[in-house]
This record gives structure tokens, sequence and C-alpha cells, in this order.
């Protein structure tokens, strides 16, 4: 999502007479946006600050105003303390207020600026289209916001705090959004939202629509190839989303299905709301209408009160599964989460030997879906050129990268593919 917002700032800014620069030390306005998800991502917050400050002295030594905003979740939830103990920062601004950044930019040539409000207007009303050249360059494959925040209260999670509560688009704005991507020569959207498929936007008449019925409506867009969607909770898998994945071909076989923890236990201290047989039993259903859907994961280890019991009820359920990628992490304390003021934290040491032992796994996993793929004949779309001449790259339905030998005139469609080998990262193949 960070990827989407800070293009929403370009596109903001554009019209204004900002471009974007590549070169940091060229640069009259950096802005950072940033990650409040673990205590890692927002501690890098003041290490890159830190980088930018010596950019901007080495600028003014040649007579050259330096801009700085911070954007981003950190900034929403640590605004003030960015401010104190960054004083090079001009300008601190949370996710609700990308819409206003070229006033704000303004204000900050003046003095310090601070917006971390969430505002009663709809942003994304007021957020500008990209242009067409823009969206050219930024290649056949795009994110589009379509819900943001979280009513779930996962009892380690800041979401709900940073990005506020459950809100979802009109149908007609996304419409128009991804039928402007198309324009512009996309080919595949992936639809985001901390929690995507608890989508209910307003479609005609008021009524509201689910993620499924969004879907189908996206399908319908000519030269729209490709959908995905992230991130799904478990229990917003509603029936027609899973009957979506049997009936509408556009729609991926992929699915980011997080659980966090096998532990009945753990589940219940993360408040998630259902339990390990539950989340079986909603893949096997899965399964059942789309026997090739390739299952993605989010696992946190060492969350409070974790046992090795637990932890090992965790490797159990990854082996029921069968993961084709995850995403895992050591449980990070998070300020003003349950989780964070819970006893029996687990000590550091313990959070990173189950790190290992279960990344272990979950990459045994991910090498063994890529070598089944050996010797099938896939859809791929071609997006890029290859890092080896006469080579190009793209994705599978299943989002493995494969690669491939054929002219760069194929980029920008999508080919049958016979894949030849592979291994925990990638696919080598040959066209059909
Ligand atoms: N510590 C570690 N991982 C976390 N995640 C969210 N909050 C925390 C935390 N406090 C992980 C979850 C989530 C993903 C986006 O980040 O696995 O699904
Ligand atoms: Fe955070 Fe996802 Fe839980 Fe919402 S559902 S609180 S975004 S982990």
């Amino acid at each position: 999502m960070n990827v989407y917002d800070s293009n929403k700032m370009i596109d903001a800014l554009i019209p204004h007479g900002f471009e974007v620069s590549d070169d940091i030390e060229n640069a009259d306005l950096i802005l950072l946006n940033t990650c409040h998800i673990r205590e890692k991502a927002a501690e890098k917050v003041y290490s890159e600050l830190g980088r930018i400050k010596e950019t901007s002295i080495r600028r003014k030594e040649l007579g050259l105003k330096t801009l700085i905003g911070v954007a981003g979740c950190v900034a929403q939830a640590q605004g003030e303390e960015i401010m104190r103990r960054q004083p090079v920062v001009d300008l601190i601004f949370g996710p609700q207020s990308y819409h206003r950044l070229p006033q704000l930019v303004e204000r900050a040539e003046n003095s310090r600026v601070i917006d971390i409000d969430f505002p009663e207007e709809d942003k994304f009303e007021h957020l500008p289209k990209a242009q067409k050249s823009v969206t050219i360059k930024r290649g056949l494959t795009a994110f589009l916001t379509v819900q943001e925040g979280c009513d779930k209260f996962c009892s380690f999670c800041v979401v709900p705090y940073t990005r506020g509560v459950e809100q979802s688009r009109p149908i007609k704005q996304i419409i128009n959004e991804a039928k402007t991507l198309v324009g512009g020569g996309v080919k595949e959207i992936t639809l985001l939202g901390q929690n995507v498929n608890a989508y209910h936007g307003a479609g005609d008449n008021e009524q509201t629509k689910t993620l499924a019925e969004l879907l189908y409506s996206l399908a319908e867009i000519e030269g729209l190839e490709r959908l995905r969607y992230t991130t799904s909770h478990p229990n917003d898998m509603n029936n027609d989303l899973i009957a979506a994945h049997r009936d509408l071909p556009e729609l991926m076989p992929y699915l980011h299905l997080p659980v966090q923890s096998g532990s009945d236990k753990i589940l219940k201290k993360m408040n998630r709301q259902h339990d390990a047989q539950q989340y079986i039993e909603l893949i096997d259903k899965i399964r059942m209408v789309r026997p090739d859907i390739a299952i993605s994961g989010d696992f946190i280890v060492g969350f409070p009160f974790e046992s090795e019991k637990d932890f090992e009820d965790t490797l159990d359920i990854i082996k029921k599964v069968r993961y084709s990628s995850a995403y895992s992490f050591k449980y990070s304390p998070r300020p003003g989460t349950p989780g964070a003021l819970m006893e029996q934290q687990v000590p550091d040491k313990v959070r990173l030997e189950r790190l290992y032992r279960l990344q272990e796994l979950l990459n045994q996993q991910q090498t063994d879906f890529n070598v089944a793929t050996i010797g099938k004949t896939i859809d791929v779309l071609i997006d890029k050129k290859g890092r080896i001449a006469g080579q190009v790259g793209g994705r599978s339905p299943y989002l493995q990268a494969v690669h491939l030998d054929a002219p760069e005139e194929l980029i920008g469609s999508i080919q049958k593919v016979k894949i030849i080998s592979g291994d925990k990262n990638s696919l080598k193949g040959g066209l059909l």
C-alpha cells in the first residue's frame, strides 16, 4: 500500500510543477514514506532521516534549499516525536492527508507543518488522476486501494490505530481508476486493503457491494486481463468470493490468507476470532472449487505466551496447508496494542530461533511448489526485459517469477510457457 500511496503523492504534486528525481542530491523536496507495522521499520525512519539531513547540509553548502517531509503511518503515530527528534523535518503528514499535499508543501515553505487528522472528506475524491505517460512508465501491473483501515483489532497490530476504522471506496470510483490504469497499458491490477475481503463499498442506489461483486465488475473492463487482491482475513472469506475463484477467469489462482499462528491458545490471545481447524476447513473449501490455487500467508512467531508446543502447532498447520510462499516475522511489541502489555513476553533469542525453524519449513514449501510446476505449461504475463540479453521476465498465474528466452516485442502479452526448471525463487521456461 505504501507503493500505491507514494505514487498518489507523486500524482498530486506533478500538476504543481514537481517531477520525480532518482537522485536525492538533486531533490528540492524529499518525502519519506514510512511503515509502523513492526519496530524495525519504524526505527529505520530515524536512521533514514539522519542520512537525509546530511544531504540537506550538502545542498545548503551549494546554496540549495531542501524541503523534507515524512509521510505514512510512523508520521501518523509519532508525528510530534519525529518533529522533536529531528529538527531538519519541515512537514509531517499521515495517510489521510495525501490529497492536501500540494497545500501542505506550500505552507511548509514558511513554517513547520504537522497534519495527522482524519478528515471528514473522502481523500480519494480529491486525489488527481495519474497522467497517462506516468502510468505507462509504471509498468503493466498496478496496485489499486479499494479499502483502508481495519476494525478487527488483532492484539498485536497497530493498523486499526494508524489507518483508522475500515472504509471502502465506492464501486464507481474504483472502476474509473481501473479504467485509467488500463488506458495507460496496465494488464493486471492487485486490489489493496488492510482487510480487503471485508470490502463493502457503495454501489449504485446506495446498495453496498462485496469484494466478489467488485471483482466481477472490474473483469468487464476491456483489456484488463488479470485481477488479484490482498490482504484478507479468514473470517471475511465469504462464499461469493470463494465462488469467484471458481467462476471468474480473470481472478488469478492465488490467495494471500494469513493465519499468523497454528495454536488455538495463541490465536485466541491474538484476538483472531477463529481457530486452527476453522482455517484448515476454509482452505479445504477453497481448494475444492479451485484445486490448483496457490496459498500464501503471514506468520508471527514468539507472540506472548507462545510455548514450544504452540510453536509446533504453527509448524503443523503449515505442513497441513502447504504454502506456495509466505511472510514470517518475529513478534514486535507495538505501543498502544494489547499484546505489548501482556505478561510472558517470549525472549528475543527464542523468537529468533523459532523464526529460523519456521522459515526453513516455509522455504522448503516454496521450493516444492515451484518444482511441482516443472513440465507444466502455464500462462505468463511478460512484463519486463530479462537480466540476460535475449531474455524476458514475467509472472505466472500463481505469482511465480518466470524467465524465458523470447523477443522483447512480447512484453505486454500473455504467452503459453512450458516450465523447464525451477528453484525457490523463480522458474525458467520456453515459449510453447
Ligand atoms: N509483530 C510482528 N509482525 C506483525 N504483523 C503485524 N503486526 C505485527 C507485530 N506487532 C505482521 C502480521 C501481518 C503482517 C502485515 O505483518 O503477520 O499479517
Ligand atoms: Fe491488523 Fe490485519 Fe488484524 Fe486488521 S485483520 S488488526 S490489519 S492483522
